[in-house]
């Protein structure tokens, strides 16, 4: 197992000390070390960030126990040495991760976490530069990574996480801020690395579009809860994503209006818009039900 949840509470102490908020609400969950690719969807507000941060002991819980590989966080362990070990096997992109970025250049920014997990720099070095290959930011290293625009900024602090390898990826609403074709490129490049190498994603997104196209299971939360866990076809293909206000992915309303107008039956496991091409493509006189 990579990531298991055993009935984890975690609260916030108010301003005033006896004030007590619950953020996350006796939490269990199941996470695979390989080849998950899971979207956390719900409100702002619903404990999504919270959650992902006890994933890499960001956050120790107020009750219950959270297992990262083989190491147990369990409440009131600060001091736990595991934890820097859960940090660097599983990778915290954080939202808006370009505000950390703090080096004079970027290929010193790149090397900041590899070193610090106690790699040698000129291996830092090597990680550093292949990994802005990958992200098509080479030709940036020397630069001041406050010169740049914010699609390269955020590639800048992604390249930060992935320089130091970790097995698991955690990131937090990615494609916030950015522009479409920006959000595409990351998008793809997360996606090649999860293809590629089997790392289990878990992102937070807004956006019902990348879930279809790129989750295979969701996790959907509300008030601290999770109140649905399972494969994305289940979310919309049911009313489950009416019932947690969740958008419906724009793939699946234009099969509906081609299904509804044209009399077609296209299935709900088109999940990008090649996918529905190469099928109205295919389709032959007399496929529509009529
Ligand atoms: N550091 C904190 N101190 C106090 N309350 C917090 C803190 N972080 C989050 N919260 C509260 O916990 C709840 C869940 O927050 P969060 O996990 O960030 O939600 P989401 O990521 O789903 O928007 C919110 O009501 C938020 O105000
Ligand atoms: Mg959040």
């Amino acid at each position: 197992m990579g990531i298991s949840f055993k009935e984890v509470t975690h609260s916030f102490r108010g301003i005033k000390k006896k004030e007590i908020y619950t953020a996350l609400e006796n939490i269990s969950l199941d996470i695979d070390e390989k080849n998950e690719f899971i979207a956390v969807v719900g409100k702002t507000g619903s404990g999504k960030s919270t959650m992902l941060k006890h994933m890499n002991g960001l956050y120790l819980p107020t009750a219950g126990n959270v297992c990262v590989f083989d190491s147990i966080i369990t409440p009131n362990q600060r001091k736990n040495p595991k934890l820097k070990k859960v940090r660097k096997r599983v990778g915290y992109v954080f939202q808006f991760p370009e505000y950390q970025l703090f080096e004079e250049t970027v290929l010193k920014d790149i090397m900041f976490a590899p070193i610090n997990f106690g790699m040698k720099p000129e291996e830092a070095k090597a990680k550093a530069i292949s990994v802005a290959k990958l992200l098509k930011i080479e030709k940036l290293l020397n630069k001041s990574p406050f010169n740049l625009s914010g699609g390269q900024m955020r590639k800048v602090a992604i390249a930060g996480i992935l320089a130091y390898d970790p097995d698991i990826l955690l990131l937090d609403e990615p494609t916030r801020g950015l522009d479409p074709l920006g959000a595409k490129e990351i998008m793809e490049i997360f996606y090649k690395i999860h293809k590629e190498t089997g790392k289990t994603i878990i992102m937070i997104t807004h956006d019902m579009n990348l879930v279809y196209q790129y989750a295979t299971r969701v996790v959907v939360m509300k008030d601290a809860k999770i109140t649905f866990d399972g494969k994305k076809e289940e979310v919309f293909g049911s009313n489950i994503y009416k019932d947690n206000n969740l958008a419906k992915p724009e793939i699946l309303e234009l099969i509906d209006y081609l299904n509804e107008k044209l009399h077609l039956n296209i299935s709900y496991d088109t999940y990008t818009l090649d996918d529905l091409l190469v099928k109205l493509r295919n389709l032959k006189v007399g496929d529509s039900n009529e």
